[in-house]
């Protein structure tokens, strides 16, 4: 089996968690370089994974011939993606695929122009208990509503699980430039009425560009916005039209006091709901479960399916190799994670500015 050599460009939290021990135990993949731009956590990743190539500019790791794929993991991942795109690098971008749409183009005229793949990594596509409850879901002829709703809750529950090295070195200066150009990117994408509502904008991308996607999956792409409101900085209500007769009510936020996670894709038809419930994404092997409630021979039932142990970051790893080495098209590609981000700019410039 050929083996596809990756470089790492940020080998922050999901890195450790997630991609850098799939890379190392799937057979398929090596771990060819490693980059972040503090130089402790470089170092000791590198140390823990065995990696001599190592960098904290990106441009050196791209330089390294012998790289096949890029795993883009920093918090922006525009520029850097296209940077790998012209140095003929198949991409694998973390979720948002950018904050800003016109971003988004240029890297997919650089991935089409120099015929790399590009992959996002929207795992929860490829979890089995989404492609178990989502096919059930498309097989239904008469599903009215949709619900999405995804409440964050704390961030930090999962950490003691994990040992994890930060990046306490890097300059405070670097930090605020990174973050200032996400935010340049955010308010450029919203124009000048939202700009107050980019941090509502930046949680749709950050957790929910997620649900945008399992939605796109399970009914395709949304025709428009029918509604949207502010509950808060960081709540967000939508309701997004799916044809006639086809509604989706859309329900994200960060609540940092729940200890539990709470997201689900539910379809609901005239006799049968559907709702998929996932899991806290940084628990490993946590199971996504589908719950189905019907009628049965005149009584209602409910039935509750927790499909499989297999982790989804894994198999994301799986099929990007099978769509490298057999010409595949890419299940979460570029275009739609685009489209995502292009459906989430247009759910924020619904809220009426009062
Ligand atoms: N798929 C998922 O469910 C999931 C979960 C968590 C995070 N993510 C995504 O993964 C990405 C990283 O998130 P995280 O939680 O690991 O963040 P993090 O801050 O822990 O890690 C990011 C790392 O990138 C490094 N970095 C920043 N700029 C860099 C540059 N120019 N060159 C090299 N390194 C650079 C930082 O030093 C840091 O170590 C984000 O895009 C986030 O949305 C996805």
């Amino acid at each position: 089996m050929e083996r596809l050599r990756v470089g790492i460009i940020g080998c922050g939290q999901i890195a450790q968690i997630m991609h850098l021990p799939y890379l190392m135990e799937l057979p398929h993949y090596e771990i060819g370089a490693v980059c972040d731009i503090s130089a402790k956590v470089v170092n000791t990743v590198g140390e823990w994974y065995g990696v001599s190539d190592r960098y904290v500019d990106f441009e050196a790791l791209l330089a390294q011939s012998d790289i096949d794929i890029v795993a883009i993991l920093t918090m922006d991942h525009s520029d850097i993606a296209e940077a790998a795109a012209e140095a003929g690098k198949h991409l694998f971008v973390e979720k948002p695929f950018c904050f800003d749409p016109a971003e988004g183009r240029r890297v997919l005229s650089a991935a089409a122009r120099n015929g790399v793949k590009l992959m996002v990594g929207y795992m929860k596509r490829y979890d089995p208990g989404y492609e178990y409850g989502m096919a059930r879901m498309r097989a239904m002829d008469d599903v009215r509503l949709i619900r999405v709703h995804d409440f964050a809750g704390d961030f930090t529950v999962h950490e003691p699980l994990y040992t994890l090295v930060t990046g306490d070195d890097i300059p405070q200066d670097v930090l605020a430039d990174g973050a200032a150009k996400i935010d340049a990117a955010s308010t450029k994408a919203l124009g000048p009425n939202h700009t107050h509502l980019s941090s509502l904008y930046n949680m749709l991308l950050m957790l929910s560009s997620h649900d945008l996607s399992i939605l796109r999956g399970a009914f395709g792409a949304a025709e428009g916005v029918l509604f949207s409101d502010a509950i808060s900085p960081t709540e967000i209500l939508s309701v997004l039209d799916f044809g006639p007769q086809r509604r989706c009510v859309f329900e994200a936020g960060v609540w940092p006091d729940y200890l539990w996670w709470d997201e689900q894709l539910t379809a609901y038809g005239k006799s049968e709901t559907i709702s998929i419930e996932f899991p806290n994404p940084y628990v490993k092997y946590a199971p996504t479960t589908v719950t189905i409630q019907q009628n049965e021979g005149g009584s209602p039932i409910t039935k509750v399916a927790p499909v499989s142990h297999e982790e989804a970051f894994r198999l994301e790893w799986l099929h990007f190799y099978d769509c490298i080495c057999e010409d595949r098209e890419v299940r979460t590609s570029g275009a739609d994670a685009n489209a995502d981000v292009e459906l989430a700019v247009e759910m924020v410039r619904a809220i009426q500015v009062r």
